[in-house]
């Protein structure tokens, strides 16, 4: 196992995230080597995770930032991502939003409605200013992935459908303080079958072709984000297969030499590098059921919970015969479970027990229901 752990784990109260800064070094270069030698540009989906070394690595690296509220725009701002390198996308973003993020000079605005784009352009010219945009299409691609992280189908609240499109860009001539500079589209998250990328390319070959017939040059091409990972066997894929992600995109999606590409990863660069560090509580057997109860539960990792994902569990401590436990946390939900049945070497109270593969979604989506502490960040 690669797992690096804190040399004072013995005494450290838990639970914990933990982060190998090392792996995510070499996350990062691996998707820098794979995107600029296909000179494709990398915005690190803040959402996956918002830690400050987290955003510093990223900035380091080259990618720039997408954000999707006003409070995450100010996030990548205030940890050094030059304005020119933040989007700013989101299905609902307020007045006071659009106003600071105008402020900041942001790069661009993924806009998803046409009352969105009304509204940007008023506030645009209540500033002085023009605030570029790119309009998310709704692609209708089936991301095959869970329903609850699927974005880019008809049913789906995101973008705008192409029903809408040319009332939209007939609006867009109308605005004064709106400039078009591209078209976005993201369908979904875990995405672990490239061919998904394929068609998604073929999709917007369509869309471009679509704005080429009426004249419309898009000087960017964003296609969103979604690469999965192995969350079942970590260890056999450490780091996602950025080569052959971006060699589909850069194969399939058809480009002008001067036009720019843009992906949109957080999960991919973010999900192995983090863990979740927890002890066993107690563990309690009832007529049909072997309980190990952590001290971690859905109030620090709900992606279980909340998508019946897997994040692999493993007992650092114990060496002895495998048996199967219902591993679950300490809130007052039934549905506060990371696993039924689930192998585990024989467990015992205080044993050090890890969910694997929490980087991304995890701590950003920490609540503190049952009026539970915050899980602190521990960086090796
Ligand atoms: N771009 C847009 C417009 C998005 O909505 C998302 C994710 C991304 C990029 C980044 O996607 P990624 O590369 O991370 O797949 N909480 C869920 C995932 C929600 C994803 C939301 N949008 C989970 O824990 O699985």
């Amino acid at each position: 196992m690669s797992l690096q752990l804190p040399s004072d784990l013995a005494t450290r109260p838990t639970p914990f995230y933990l982060y190998d800064l090392g792996l995510l070094r070499q996350t990062l270069q691996a998707a820098q080597r794979a995107a600029e030698s296909r000179n494709i540009q990398v915005h690190y989906a803040l959402k996956a995770n918002t830690n400050d070394p987290v955003l510093q690595l990223m900035r380091e690296h080259g990618f720039g930032a997408d954000c999707v509220s006003g409070n995450e725009v100010q996030r990548a701002l205030e940890a050094g991502f030059a304005p020119d390198h933040v989007v700013f996308a989101g299905v609902g973003k307020s007045d006071a939003e659009i106003n600071r993020a105008l402020a900041a000079d942001i790069w661009c605005f993924n806009v998803e409605s046409g009352p969105e784009l009304e509204v940007l352009s008023e506030l645009a010219g209540a500033l002085g200013k023009k605030a570029r945009v790119a309009l998310r299409l709704n692609p209708n691609v089936d991301a095959r992935t869970h329903h609850y992280i699927t974005t880019g189908l008809k049913a789906n609240k995101f973008g705008i459908g192409m029903a809408e499109l040319p009332g939209v860009v007939d609006m867009l001539a109308t605005l004064p303080h709106v400039e078009l500079v591209g078209l976005h589209v993201h369908i979904g998250s875990q995405i672990t079958d490239i061919s998904v990328f394929e068609t998604l390319c073929h999709r917007v070959n369509e869309l471009q072709q679509w704005f080429e017939h009426r004249g419309i040059v898009l000087p960017h091409l964003n296609v969103g984000g979604g690469l999965g990972v192995n969350y079942e066997q970590p260890d056999e894929q450490l780091i996602p297969d950025f080569e052959a992600y971006f060699s589909t995109i850069d194969q399939y999606l058809r480009r002008r030499p001067e036009q720019q590409v843009h992906v949109e990863l957080g999960r991919a660069l973010v999900a192995q590098c983090g863990t979740l560090v927890s002890r066993v509580l107690y563990v309690k057997e009832s007529q049909q059921t072997r309980f190990a109860i952590l001290d971690a539960g859905m109030t620090e990792l709900i992606r279980p919970a909340l998508y019946q994902s897997y994040h692999r569990i493993e007992n650092l401590t114990s060496q002895g015969e495998e048996q199967l436990y219902d591993v679950v946390g300490p809130i007052c939900e039934s549905s506060d479970s990371f696993g039924r049945r689930i192998a585990l070497p024989e467990t015992r109270r205080g044993d050090v027990v890890v969910l694997r593969t929490a980087g991304a979604y995890g701590e950003v989506m920490a609540s503190n229901y049952n009026l539970r502490d915050k899980a602190p960040a521990v960086y090796v």
